[in-house]
């Protein structure tokens, strides 16, 4: 942290308005967290505070190294902060949950899959019976419109909307 000069870094604040009748679903308080490379500590989050009520559609806007992507693996969990917390539900984030997904903003299917494991690749984690797995990424897949994607690999589904359509159902 001490090579920090000045680079921004997401600090703003968003409170709920006083009359929100929802409860809190996310809460950060007083979150640090820095990345340690070859020239020294780069701070990612400083004294972050942010509580966002149930039903709230909420965009985190700030130029490209001011923590977003930081904050965003904290939710779910990928990521541990180095201070502070972020609260789900009133229960401290611990670890990733089925209760959280990330779309990656880089391609994160695994090659080796056809769509319909990469898909089924969380619920399988999650411990789930394997034909209830099966039926659900289908099910999913038929959703969208993938059905007949489901036994093609990533480099064979269409370029720009398939394998980002793959990603977003493996949160389901
Ligand atoms: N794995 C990492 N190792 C080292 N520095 C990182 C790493 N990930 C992010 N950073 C740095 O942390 C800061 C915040 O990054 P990030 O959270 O990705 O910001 P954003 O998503 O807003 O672009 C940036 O300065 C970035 O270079
Ligand atoms: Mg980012």
């Amino acid at each position: 942290m001490e090579r920090y000069s000045g680079d921004p870094v997401l600090t703003t604040s968003a409170a709920p308005s006083s009359d929100a009748p929802s409860p809190l679903v996310i809460e950060a308080t007083g979150v640090n967290h820095a990345y340690e490379g070859q020239e020294g500590w780069v701070r990612a989050l400083e004294g972050f505070e942010i509580a966002i009520p149930r039903n709230q559609f909420l965009c985190l806007l700030g130029p490209s190294g001011c923590g977003k992507s930081s904050f965003l693996r904290i939710v779910t969990g990928l990521m541990k902060p180095i201070e502070g917390e972020v609260r789900l539900n009133g229960r401290r984030i611990e670890e990733p949950g089925l209760d959280r997904g990330i779309v990656f903003q880089e391609p994160a299917l695994f090659p080796w899959l056809t769509a319909l494991p990469n898909v089924a690749f969380g619920l399988e984690m999650s411990g789930m019976d394997k034909r209830a797995v099966a039926e659900r990424a289908a099910q999913v897949l038929r959703i969208v419109g993938l059905e007949r994607a489901a036994q093609l690999y990533p480099y064979q589904l269409s370029l720009w909307h398939a394998p980002g359509r793959s990603k977003m159902l493996r949160c389901c």
